[in-house]
């Protein structure tokens, strides 16, 4: 089977062989067949560059449902399953005006595998909002509960992605939400002014997540017309000290504090420095109005995107002397 549908980047790879699980039973049952002695766990594919055909047995996690488990004092708690899509799960908490999520709209992938990598934007992260989630353990099958603690969530980090890594799949994921006195994240520079432009004057939990949809789609791509994976890279942390090195060169390099001694330099400004914005070979390119990602205009072939991000972070290392890393996981 084609996994181009299975991945937001649209790329064309076959797969060995397919199943998808509906259910924790199910999904025990399939990993407790033998003869399938490679596995390989896909969610919603949208942090994913195939760069070669799966010899595998390729478990796409397909568990649906929400459930609202309880409410007090102005929280609920709301409990996902994996294979819920995240921007529908965000669409209906907004309809049931529980607040926290709306600044992450439109983040393509699934509820499974949002922890993984601590989906973010516009002044929020998952981990914000995040009570635990339960986990299936592949050595033991038997299912676990990860506390936000347990979980040790960072930039685009977690758990999942380090000591876990490989050894779990999550199942569910419970939010603490807002029932009332909705914290309104709304100061990220372009949200305000789209708010402006929208004519909002009291903004509400809904008109955020019009405004961030309206942001992301007039500047990031949409993956049913054009593959992507959002950010390829991630924002690059650097020493204080080498900033003001580089400030003598650039002196409109932006920056984000992050310590005393830290800052973080968003990578779409290195990328585009270096020239490497709206550049397009053949069927991939870096897109046009973001240069932090990374396109496929159709049928192009993993192992060239990867090859273009390998030759941007070079060109970024030798005229900024930064290293940059891929977000995007590469199989
Ligand atoms: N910039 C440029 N040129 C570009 C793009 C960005 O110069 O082509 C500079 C500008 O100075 C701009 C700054 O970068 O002000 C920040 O750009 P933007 O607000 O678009 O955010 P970002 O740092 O590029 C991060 C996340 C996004 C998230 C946005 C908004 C990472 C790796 N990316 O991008 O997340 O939507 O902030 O909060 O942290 C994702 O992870 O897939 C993703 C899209």
């Amino acid at each position: 089977i084609s996994l181009k549908s299975f991945n937001t980047f649209g790329i064309d790879v076959i797969a060995k062989h397919f199943v998808s699980v509906r259910s924790l039973d199910e999904l025990r049952a399939v990993l407790k067949l033998d003869q399938y002695q490679n596995k390989f766990i896909l969610g919603g594919g949208s942090n994913l560059l195939l760069t070669k055909p799966v010899d595998a047995l390729v478990i796409h996690i397909n568990i649906k449902g929400k459930t609202i488990l309880s409410k007090k004092n102005d929280t609920v708690l709301i409990e996902a399953q994996a294979g819920e899509n995240w921007h529908e799960f965000v669409l209906w908490t907004l309809t049931h005006d529980f607040g926290g999520l709306e600044n992450m709209s439109l983040i393509p992938g699934n509820v499974g595998t949002a922890p993984i990598q601590n989906i973010g934007a516009y002044g929020v992260e998952l981990k914000d909002y995040f009570s635990s989630c339960q986990a299936l353990n592949l050595n033991t099958l038997k299912v676990e509960t990860f506390t936000k603690d347990s979980c040790n969530f960072g930039y685009r980090n977690s758990v999942f992605k380090r000591e876990a890594k490989g050894r779990y799949i999550i199942i569910s994921v419970v939010f603490k939400l807002t029932t009332a006195q909705h914290l309104l994240q709304k100061n990220y520079g372009a949200i305000t002014s789209q708010l402006d432009t929208m004519g909002v004057t009291s903004p509400t939990i809904q008109t955020i997540s019009q405004a961030v949809i309206a942001i992301r789609e007039s500047k990031l791509p949409n993956p049913k017309e054009i593959g992507n994976s959002g950010s390829f890279f991630k924002n690059p942390v650097i020493l204080l000290s080498e900033f003001k090195t580089l400030q003598h060169n650039f002196p409109n390099i932006p920056s984000y504090p992050v310590s005393e001694t830290e800052v973080k330099i968003p990578a779409g400004w290195l990328i585009e420095t270096a020239g490497f914005k709206g550049k397009t070979f053949n069927n991939y390119g870096v897109h046009k109005n973001q240069a932090l990602v990374l396109v496929n205009y159709g049928g192009a072939n993993g192992k060239d995107i990867l090859a273009l991000s390998q030759l941007i972070q070079k060109t970024i290392y030798r005229i900024f002397n930064i290293s940059i890393e891929a977000e995007v996981n590469i199989l």
